[in-house]
């Protein structure tokens, strides 16, 4: 279970404060496969990294299974994510000089310390599911924006996360690769895989068990 409990979260910049997140409370539950929707700039990448453990609030708490996320040491926290949660970070995040392959692995070698012969077939499998396995060698700036993403997909799932996160993960697709990803995302909620997404596909939304809309930096059911 995921608790956020009164979570704001402040930018400072000479001049000016922003307040993307205002005292915002949600409970994932275990399997959910929860959707985020809301205007630009409303917050929900803020908000996606709160979750993922990479930006601390300015104040309320992130607990996963009772543990105080931010509460944890740099080194726990870092293996926490490593061991149970897949990113998909809005503008990709690749290693430019690393290969697809290597970059979908890298998530395996941080956190057993080598690449094993299974990671390896878990890659290929999923690059194949991704229809991006005829560009394993390539580097990401020899891919187009679509095919970047769907790298940054594979590598957001090699580990066997119990928990997906999301940011706009069909946001450079096509109709059909979008309904690929939907069907990956709907068959790992079915296996377990709690899915937390940031989406403006109705598609990808329909396939939601719980709905919010980010509004005045609260979430608000939908
Ligand atoms: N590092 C930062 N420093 C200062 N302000 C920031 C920073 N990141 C985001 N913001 C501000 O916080 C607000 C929320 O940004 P955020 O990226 O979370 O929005 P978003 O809902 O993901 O938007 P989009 O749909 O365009 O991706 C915006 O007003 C943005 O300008
Ligand atoms: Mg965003």
């Amino acid at each position: 279970m995921i608790a956020f409990s009164d979570i704001t979260l402040d930018y400072l910049s000479d001049t000016v404060k922003t307040t993307p997140l205002n005292g915002l409370n949600l409970t994932i539950s275990d399997g959910d496969f929860i959707a985020i929707t809301g205007p630009s700039g409303s917050g929900k990448s803020s908000f996606v990294n709160v979750a993922a453990g990479l930006l601390k609030p300015t104040s309320g708490s992130v607990t996963y299974n009772g543990t105080d996320l931010y509460g944890l040491s740099r080194k726990s926290l870092a293996l926490t994510r490593l061991s149970n949660v897949g990113i998909v970070f809005q503008d990709f995040r690749l290693i430019d000089h690393l290969t697809v392959m290597d970059n979908i692995v890298l998530p395996a070698k941080l956190l057993d310390g080598k690449v094993s012969d299974e990671k390896v077939e878990r890659a290929k499998t999923l690059t194949e599911q991704l229809g991006i396995n005829h560009r394993l060698h390539h580097f990401p700036s020899q891919l187009s924006g679509g095919q970047q993403q769907r790298v940054s997909i594979a590598r957001a799932l090699i580990n066997n996360p119990t928990l997906v996160i999301a940011d706009e993960p069909t946001g450079n697709l096509d109709h059909k690769n979008t309904l690929a990803i939907g069907e990956i995302l709907q068959t790992l909620n079915t296996q377990g895989t709690t899915i937390l997404l940031v989406t403006h596909d109705a598609e990808i939304v329909s396939l939601a068990t719980n709905k919010f809309t980010i509004f005045d930096g609260k979430l608000e059911r939908r």
